[in-house]
């Protein structure tokens, strides 16, 4: 007789992301244009994925679903065996505070609040607040290399610096998941790797799933799998 335990412990685990048949569809007047045609993408814990693909062809629409920021218009979405789909507005806002962290192409670091400000704010959000919060910033600030930078301002840190920012804000209140739109694009080729080593050593550390959407070769070398987006599916049989 068939048991649980003849199967490999791969098929076993709940996949961290789990996208089934989804469908984006955008209503501009009466025309309609469909960017994602049954996107089917599973991503399994502690995986670093990369979503690549021509301008236009979706990554961000899907990240946006893939994160519960944008609601798909048909299709199933399970983020750590939960079908965000499913979930209320309200709902939806708190699963992403807790189990989502977010690294944007821009930065988004607060101009006026100094780099240890930025990440404890992130923090105060997650409930953790006053002298916990302070140490617990710096403790992250120390993992990416910036020990030495928490009183400047973001204007006054170079670019891969503010990404690494950015990094230490998005794992603050420890994330299962970490989604990431053009980390990169603001980065030279140097800083750009440097950044991207730096999360793919992180999340492994952390045993975090992260999903990276990049037009960077440069950082392919980073990645468990590679998914292609073209013509609003994922290209079968590269990757
Ligand atoms: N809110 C919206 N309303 C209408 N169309 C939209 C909307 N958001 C995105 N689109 C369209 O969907 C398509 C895919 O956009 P998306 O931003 O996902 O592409 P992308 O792959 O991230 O591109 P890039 O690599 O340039 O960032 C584009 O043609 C875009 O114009
Ligand atoms: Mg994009």
């Amino acid at each position: 007789m068939a048991t649980s335990t003849d199967f490999p412990a791969s098929m076993l685990k709940t996949a961290a992301i789990s996208a089934r048949g989804v469908e984006m569809t955008f209503q501009s007047g009466r025309q309609s244009y469909r960017v994602l045609g049954g996107i089917d993408l599973e991503i399994q814990p502690g995986q670093i994925q990369l979503l690549m693909g021509p301008s236009g062809s979706g990554k961000t629409t899907l990240l946006s679903i893939l994160a519960g920021i944008l609601t798909p218009t048909a299709g199933s979405v399970k983020l750590l065996g939960t079908e965000i789909t499913q979930l209320s507005a309200k709902e939806l806002a708190q699963f992403r505070l807790k189990h989502i962290g977010f690294v944007f192409q821009g930065f988004n670091l607060f101009p006026a609040l100094t780099t240890l400000e930025n990440v404890e704010l992130a923090l105060n959000l997650h409930g953790i607040k006053g002298r916990p919060a302070r140490l617990e910033a710096q403790l992250l600030l120390e993992q990416v290399g910036l020990a030495d930078k928490l009183s400047l301002k973001p204007r006054d840190l170079s670019g891969g610096q503010k990404q690494r920012v950015a990094i230490a804000r998005a794992l603050a209140g420890h994330p299962k998941l970490i989604m990431a739109d053009e980390p990169t694009a603001s980065l030279d080729s140097h800083s750009g790797h440097a950044v991207i080593k730096l999360l793919q050593q992180l999340a492994k550390e952390r045993q975090a799933t992260v999903l990276i959407v990049t037009h960077d070769p440069r950082i392919m070398d980073v990645a468990d799998r590679i998914a292609y987006l073209e013509d609003g599916l994922i290209q079968p049989g590269v990757g």
